[in-house]
């Protein structure tokens, strides 16, 4: 049986190349960083590549990157870091219903910290309500934190018409950009955008789990919300994960080097999969926008009269490896908040499913897919009727 794993978005395989690096690392880059003999110091250089190869991509400053263990922190320390440090310029928040749960979750507990937060609709594609921005902002607006890339449908946000927002807001706030979708894949100039903070995170990039990155826009104040030894400029204390860290370095170097031909590849390989299942499966949907404010990696599709678990796991009995999408809703069944938020039809955010692709990914898995999708959801639909 094939493997053919169609779940990019939830984590990557790590590169060949990367794996190479990090062993080497294990092997003879074992000292601390923070060490003052030549086995630190050497560490110490390879840190710096790493800070440089990501500050690349985001054609920032590598005194502006923080190392931190992955997306979920660097969204943490970006919340909870600029909320704490501004406190006495205002108590008010904005971000969008449509964030991952990092993001979500750390506005809640400001929430109960006395935070105000306008949690911003999206429209039935996915795409935040612009002009609800514009009437959410106030003196009080402290920071506005909205991804790029949306993890489970694909939507791109719409960054230069946010931009131009928010250069019109007195006091312009802070602005967060959860990019861990979209890094080194789509092109992200936080300077250019007056940006000042960007999380990222290695294991979508085909780097390693565990390891990831804040840009921190340099002269901004943040609270460190780890303390000890100062390490990350002080915001992030904590032996750094060298390995990892290298790791993220050389797969954020590769991924970016090659990043607008595989965007091309990879938007070939969505259309294909769209097309050919809207096309020869009766009841079938794509969820969030289908032109260029969709990213090439990220397709949602919608089988109705099946629900999405269950043709996830008829796949992987096929050796085809997919996502529902995101953790399961306050009625304890998994329909995803992005869907929901999107106001999508019960049985639309029921029988959704998301493919996500990396540039290895083949026109031949797409074909696999979808000869396996026009065996199963047929015969999943006369089943689920008959009971
Ligand atoms: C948009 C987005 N933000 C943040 C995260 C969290 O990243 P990590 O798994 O590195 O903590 C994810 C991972 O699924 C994500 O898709």
């Amino acid at each position: 049986m094939p493997e053919i794993y169609l779940d990019n978005s939830a984590t990557t395989k790590v590169r060949q190349e990367v794996v190479a690096a990090m062993v080497e690392a294990f092997q003879k880059n074992y000292g601390n960083p923070s060490s003052a003999h030549r086995r630190g110091q050497a560490a110490e250089q390879e840190l710096k590549k790493a800070r440089a190869a990501v500050a690349q991509v985001l054609a920032a400053g590598p005194e502006e990157i923080c190392f931190t263990s992955g997306g979920t922190e660097s969204n943490n320390l970006a919340i909870f870091g600029l909320a704490r440090a501004r406190v006495r310029q205002g108590r008010h928040l904005i971000t969008t219903q449509a964030e991952h749960p990092s993001v979500l979750e750390a506005f809640r507990r400001l929430e109960r910290e006395g935070f105000n937060v306008t949690y911003l609709p999206v429209d039935e594609e996915g795409m935040v309500v612009l002009h609800e921005l514009e009437r959410a902002l106030s003196p009080e607006t402290i920071l506005v934190s909205t991804m790029h890339v949306n993890n489970e449908m694909g939507a791109v946000a719409p960054l230069e018409a946010i931009k131009a927002i928010l250069d019109s807001a007195k006091p312009r706030p802070a602005w967060h950009i959860d990019a861990v979708q979209g890094f080194a894949r789509l092109p992200l100039v936080p300077h250019r955008l007056g940006v000042d903070l960007v999380s990222l995170s290695g294991h979508k990039l085909q780097g390693p789990k565990g390891v990831g990155a804040l840009f921190v826009r340099r002269g901004l104040r943040l609270e460190a919300q780890l303390v000890g030894g100062g390490q990350e400029a002080g915001l992030r204390s904590g032996t750094e994960n060298v390995p990892g860290i290298i790791g993220l370095g050389v797969a954020a170097r590769l991924m970016w080097a090659q990043h607008t031909e595989a965007m091309a590849h990879m938007g070939k390989l969505k259309s294909r999969l769209r097309e050919r299942v809207q096309a020869e499966i009766p009841d079938t949907y794509a969820n969030g926008p289908q032109d260029e404010r969709g990213a090439a990696h990220i397709l949602n599709l919608s089988f109705l009269g099946i629900r999405g678990e269950v043709l996830l796991h008829a796949l992987e009995e096929k050796g085809v490896y997919v996502s529902t999408g995101s953790a399961c809703s306050a009625h304890g069944a998994s329909v995803s908040h992005v869907l929901e938020a999107m106001n999508l039809a019960p049985s639309r955010c029921e029988g959704a499913l998301r493919f996500s692709f990396v540039p290895t990914n083949t026109e031949e898995e797409i074909d696999y897919t979808v000869e396996c999708l026009k065996e199963i959801v047929p015969e999943l639909r006369l089943y689920t009727r008959r009971r």
